[in-house]
């Protein structure tokens, strides 16, 4: 299959006069999620009220969604389910790691890891009291870090401020022969670039749906657990709906087999609806085409960037290899600049403290998009347009 992207492109909402180079924090509304969604609450909700867990599968929809979500990550059916939030995942991933590894209390991650992640670490070392020590090392460190010592390494495969891509293979390779278990965080992976997490070996792995994927703000995670742990991990969020037998409501925690243990509770069905919508253009894609115009994409916006715009230092790797689907670049009024930006129809956004980050989504992005936002870019540096105290007034989100 050779992917059509202007067909793809056609099947996002995208508002007119703007280009939206943010589709790595929030993918943009696909138009068939509308109906979907609405006949969802119109046909299921409100005709078949709660016989649709049911009538409509919505019972079914965290494993059935997550094995079409597993096709874009390579992992096999049956392997992966939906639901809860991130940093959620993050959490029961970790917790149920340090359980398989029980003789070891160091976990291991970068200073590249997105917050969350090492907050929920930190939260977990403390409710456990047990000695468990986070410790991280330097991004390109990472394998010199890996020691006999380590429980878990705890990595976010593409850096969220950089785009710096880790190896997710060589590494997971690397802790396996230190008796390593690996966790990786997709959020910037999963519809960004090819990801085969059966040939990496990983152990864990977990992810957002709302960016890549497009499943709207709010969209629920997913997590992945390699078959030969399925029946190993306790899932220390022993939630209901990862019992094995939910409905015959025993007083005592029985986990379901397999990755069915890691739901929790009631899944959101509503967005749901709205994430089958996405998944059915990505049905159309070939995550390795994905992967070469992006490239193409990045490169050519980097080019046109610093051809343009001296002020704008280069924060991604400049060789396409060690990149995820973003560019970032440093500017020191780089909040005010993004929001010049924004006023003059080019979407990206700001990571503290100078970090001015732009998504490149071949699914709704072409080259001509990348030509325009490098122009709003040049015509904002070259004209000083971000150095107005308006620009300057901090949002709560950036
Ligand atoms: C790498 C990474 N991990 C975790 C999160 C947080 O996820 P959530 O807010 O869904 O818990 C994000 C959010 O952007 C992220 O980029």
């Amino acid at each position: 299959m050779v992917t059509d992207f202007a067909t793809t492109k056609s099947l996002f909402q995208l508002p007119q006069g703007l280009v939206y180079l943010d589709g790595n924090s929030l993918g943009p509304l696909p138009k068939a999620a509308v109906t979907r969604v609405s006949s969802m609450m119109r046909d299921e909700w409100g005709e078949l009220l709660i016989t649709g867990w049911n009538r409509a599968g919505w019972i079914s929809q965290p494993s059935r969604i997550g094995d079409r979500i597993g096709k874009l990550i390579g992992a096999p059916v049956g392997t992966v389910v939906v639901g809860d939030t991130l940093s959620i995942k993050v959490y029961q991933a970790l917790a149920s790691a340090l359980e398989i590894n029980a003789d070891r209390k160091i976990i291991l991650s970068d200073s590249g890891n997105f917050p969350t992640d090492l907050y929920m670490t930190e939260g977990l070392i403390k409710s456990l009291d047990r000695g468990y020590e986070l410790k991280l090392c330097a991004p390109e460190a990472v394998a010199d870090c890996l020691s006999d010592d380590v429980a878990v390494l705890l990595l976010t495969e593409v850096d969220y401020k950089t785009g710096r891509l880790h190896d997710m293979k060589t590494l997971t390779a690397k802790a396996h022969e230190k008796g390593i278990l690996t966790i990786w965080d997709l959020a910037h992976s999963a519809g960004a670039l090819p990801v085969d997490l059966g040939a990496a070996e990983a152990d864990f792995a977990v992810g957002c749906t709302y960016k890549y994927l497009n499943s709207g703000p709010g969209g629920p995670a997913f997590i992945y657990l390699a078959p030969r742990l399925a029946d190993q991990a306790r899932p220390v969020l022993s939630g209901w709906l990862g019992h094995e037998q939910p409905f015959a409501f025993d007083l005592e925690y029985r986990p379901a087999p397999g990755i069915e243990r890691m739901r929790v509770g009631t899944p959101p069905i509503i967005q749901l609806a709205a994430l089958e919508a996405s998944l059915d253009i990505w049905d159309l894609v070939d995550m390795n085409d994905v992967r070469v115009k992006s490239i193409e994409l990045s490169d050519l916006f980097i080019g046109l960037v610093e051809n343009g715009c001296p002020d704008l230092k280069l924060a991604s790797p400049r060789d396409s290899r060690q990149r995820g689907s973003q560019v970032s670049f440093h500017f020191e009024h780089g909040y005010a600049a993004m929001k010049a930006l924004i006023d003059r129809g080019l979407i990206g956004d700001f990571r503290a403290p100078d970090i001015m980050r732009f998504g490149f989504t071949p699914l709704y992005i072409d080259a001509e998009d990348v030509k325009t936002a490098a122009s709003i870019i040049e015509e904002v540096m070259v004209n000083r347009l971000w150095d107005n105290a308006e620009y300057f007034v901090q949002s709560a989100v950036t």
